[in-house]
């Protein structure tokens, strides 16, 4: 009897964890697709997507509400996962009962890998973009030209080609997060399992795609300085 409501506990704390895991990821999604749209604003040219990020930058307020919205959620979202592969490390020996247990293991164990790297890229973003410390080399970072920055960097071919691979690693993570944030918010069915991987998978692509076509337009040249 006790060893049932032990397992009761620890299947409703893992699936608080999930719920957790998925929720910080959506925020973060929805954070990816409204950058992904005032970046396309490079599209209209220099002084439209200055003009963006210059609106941003003067209200301290909604600045710093969306960086602490965006650091709680990377806190809770690294520190569940870190939970969850610990627990399920620990219960290894009983994994590979059902294949759909070894699919599931294939699913996390490619968001370990993808996970770290989408860190490290977010980490040098960060530091390229809105620091200012990690320019290529003979390149000034102007905090006031937003535009300026982006396409003096992807004219470096290395810039450009470590965006490009870096948002190769985010469509597997997005693919994987996306499919099971639906699976946490209840499409287990196994008639929409597969729906529910297409559209995870078109829209991790969509939006990777719209990040790569930046560093690709100034390598075509048609983004210029
Ligand atoms: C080609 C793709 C991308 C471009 C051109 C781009 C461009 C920018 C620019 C111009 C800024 C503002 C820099 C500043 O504060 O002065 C920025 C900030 C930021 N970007 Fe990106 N970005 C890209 C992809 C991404 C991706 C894929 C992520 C997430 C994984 C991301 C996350 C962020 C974050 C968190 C900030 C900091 C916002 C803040 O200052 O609070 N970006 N990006």
């Amino acid at each position: 009897m006790q060893a049932v409501s032990l397992r009761a506990r620890s299947l409703s704390t893992s699936l608080f964890l999930k719920t957790l895991l998925a929720l910080s990821g959506a925020g973060w999604f929805f954070f990816l697709i409204n950058h992904l749209y005032s970046n396309l604003h490079m599209f209209l040219g220099r002084d439209s997507f200055n003009a963006y990020y210059d609106a941003l930058k003067e209200s301290p307020a909604m600045l710093w509400g969306i960086r602490g919205v965006l650091i709680a959620g990377i806190v809770v979202h690294v520190g569940t996962s870190i939970v969850i592969t610990r627990r399920s490390l620990e219960s290894r020996p009983q994994r590979y009962h059902v294949k759909k247990d070894v699919v599931t293991s294939y699913a996390a164990r490619t968001m370990r890998w993808t996970g770290p790297l989408v860190g490290l890229y977010l980490v040098y973003h960060i530091l390229h973009l809105t620091v200012g410390a990690a320019m290529p080399a003979g390149l000034a970072h102007d905090p006031h030209d937003y535009y300026g920055n982006v396409v003096r960097s992807f004219q470096v071919p290395w810039v450009a080609a470590f965006y490009v691979i870096a948002n190769g690693a985010l469509t597997v993570h997005l693919a994987h997060g996306a499919s099971s944030l639906f699976q946490t918010l209840g499409l287990v069915d196994p008639q929409v399992d597969k729906t529910r991987n297409v559209v995870a998978i078109a829209l991790a692509v969509l939006v990777c795609a719209g990040f790569a076509s930046m560093p690709i337009a100034v390598w075509a040249g048609v983004l210029v300085p």
